[in-house]
């Protein structure tokens, strides 16, 4: 059965097959391939995007369970400018390889939607879902710093 839901902002059909996780709707069908895929598990947080808000991963999320809602991917996380965290980013030059950070940023901006000003250790404890292979944490870090400080 045909699923409808928003992709930043826009409605969106697809009749991808019960089952079929997000992941693969929004790089496959809708060609959002900001959202990236690591592990299929749970483990990396490269398929990170906001569920009505919310962080959630996409690899393990069905399609159809998003029926009615609104997603939002790192191509719709701040349309048309850069906003406090990715001008963050962007300062501690963060990003090595690059793969794992949209997931990254996707976390890190639903920590501070949440918590406009983290703790070293709550910033910690969220991240934690996050995995980046080439140990860019303690830029992460300071940039997620920089965004409460400047945001
Ligand atoms: S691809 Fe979803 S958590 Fe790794
Ligand atoms: S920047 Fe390479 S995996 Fe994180």
């Amino acid at each position: 059965m045909a699923v409808t839901f928003t992709v930043n902002g826009r409605p969106v059909t697809s009749a991808a097959p019960e089952g079929t996780p997000l992941l693969w709707v929004l790089r496959e069908e809708l060609k959002l391939t900001g959202t990236k895929y690591g592990c299929g598990a749970g483990q990396c947080g490269a398929c990170m995007v906001h569920i009505e808000g919310g962080r959630t991963f996409s690899c393990l999320t069905p399609v159809s369970s998003v029926q009615g809602k609104s997603v939002t991917t790192i191509e719709g996380l701040s349309p048309g400018r850069l906003n406090a965290l990715q001008r963050a980013w962007l300062a501690e030059s963060v990003p090595q390889c690059g793969y794992c950070q949209s997931g990254q940023l996707m976390s890190a901006a639903a920590l501070l939607a949440a918590n406009p000003r983290p703790t070293r250790a709550q910033i910690r404890d969220h991240m934690s879902t996050n995995v980046c292979r080439c140990g860019t944490y303690p830029r992460i870090m300071r940039a997620i710093e920089r965004a409460a400080r400047e945001g």
